[in-house]
C-alpha cells in the first residue's frame, strides 16, 4: 500500500494450522493467486472460511471468483475445503483464486474490473473509538467503484443495523447509488453464529451513478 492504511481487520492468525493445512498454504496457495490476465468477474472481500466463495464458484463455473481474506486460518479453511484427499483442487473449485491479504492491496492497483463485488458481514467495529477501522467508508466505496465494470454491482450484507445506516450515509459521498436492498438472506458462518442474538441481515446493492 502506498499510504499507511488503517487496519480494518482483527487478528491475522488463530490456532496453529494442521500439517495438511500448512502444506496447502505452501503448495497450493501460490498457484491460485489472482492473475490480471484472466477475466476476473467476481470478488468476495473478507470471505471468512470461504463458504460463500465456494457457492459462487459452483454457481458460476465459467467465471473466475477471487476471494480476499487476511485471516490465515480462514484462507487455510478454504484451501482445505477446495482440495481433495490428494491435496489437489477439486474440479468444481478450479475457478477460485485467493488473495490472502488486505483487499486494498489489489484494488489500489486498479488492474481489475469486476461485475460483482460481495462483502458479507464486514467487521462492524461497534465502539466509537474504532469507527475509523470500518472498511466501508466513502473512500473505500469509491475504490470499489473504480474496480467495478459499468453496470456492475457491489452487494453488501450486514446484521449490524447501525453499521448499515452508517454505510448508507457514506454512500451519499461517493460516485455510487443504492439500486436495491431486497435479496434473500445469504447464509454465511458469521450470519449463522450471530443469528441467536442479533437482528436479520440487511443488504445494500450499489452501482455506478
Ligand atoms: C465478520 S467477518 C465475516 C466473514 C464472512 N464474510 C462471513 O460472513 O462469515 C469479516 C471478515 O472481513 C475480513 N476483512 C476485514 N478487513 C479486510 C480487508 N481490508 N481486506 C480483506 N478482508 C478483510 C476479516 O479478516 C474477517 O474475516
Amino acid at each position: 500500500m502506498e499510504k499507511q492504511e488503517i487496519r480494518t481487520f482483527g487478528r491475522r492468525h488463530g490456532k496453529k494450522l494442521s500439517i495438511r493445512k500448512n502444506l496447502l498454504m505452501e503448495n497450493i496457495l501460490p498457484k491460485i493467486c489472482p492473475n490480471e490476465s484472466e477475466s476476473n468477474d467476481i470478488l468476495e472481500i473478507g470471505f471468512g472460511a470461504g463458504e460463500h466463495v465456494r457457492e459462487l464458484a459452483q454457481e458460476y463455473p465459467n467465471k473466475i471468483i477471487i476471494g480476499a481474506e487476511p485471516f490465515v486460518n480462514g484462507v487455510a479453511a478454504l484451501l482445505s475445503a477446495i482440495c481433495d484427499d490428494n491435496n489437489e483442487i477439486r474440479p468444481e473449485y478450479k475457478n477460485i483464486r485467493i488473495f490472502p491479504d488486505d483487499v486494498r492491496l489489489i484494488l489500489n492497483q486498479n488492474k481489475f474490473k469486476f461485475s460483482t463485488i460481495w462483502i458479507l458481514h464486514p467487521d462492524p467495529w461497534p465502539k466509537a473509538r474504532h469507527e475509523k477501522r470500518r472498511l466501508l467508508a466513502a473512500e473505500f466505496l469509491n475504490l470499489l467503484g473504480s474496480n467495478l465494470k459499468a453496470n456492475g454491482q457491489i452487494i453488501i450484507g450486514t446484521d449490524h443495523w447501525e453499521y448499515y445506516d452508517w454505510i448508507t450515509e457514506q454512500v451519499k459521498n461517493t460516485n455510487l447509488i443504492i439500486c436495491n436492498s431486497k435479496i434473500e438472506t445469504i447464509e454465511t458462518r458469521y450470519q449463522k453464529k450471530n443469528m441467536a442474538h442479533t437482528t436479520e441481515t440487511k443488504y445494500i446493492i450499489l452501482t455506478h451513478k
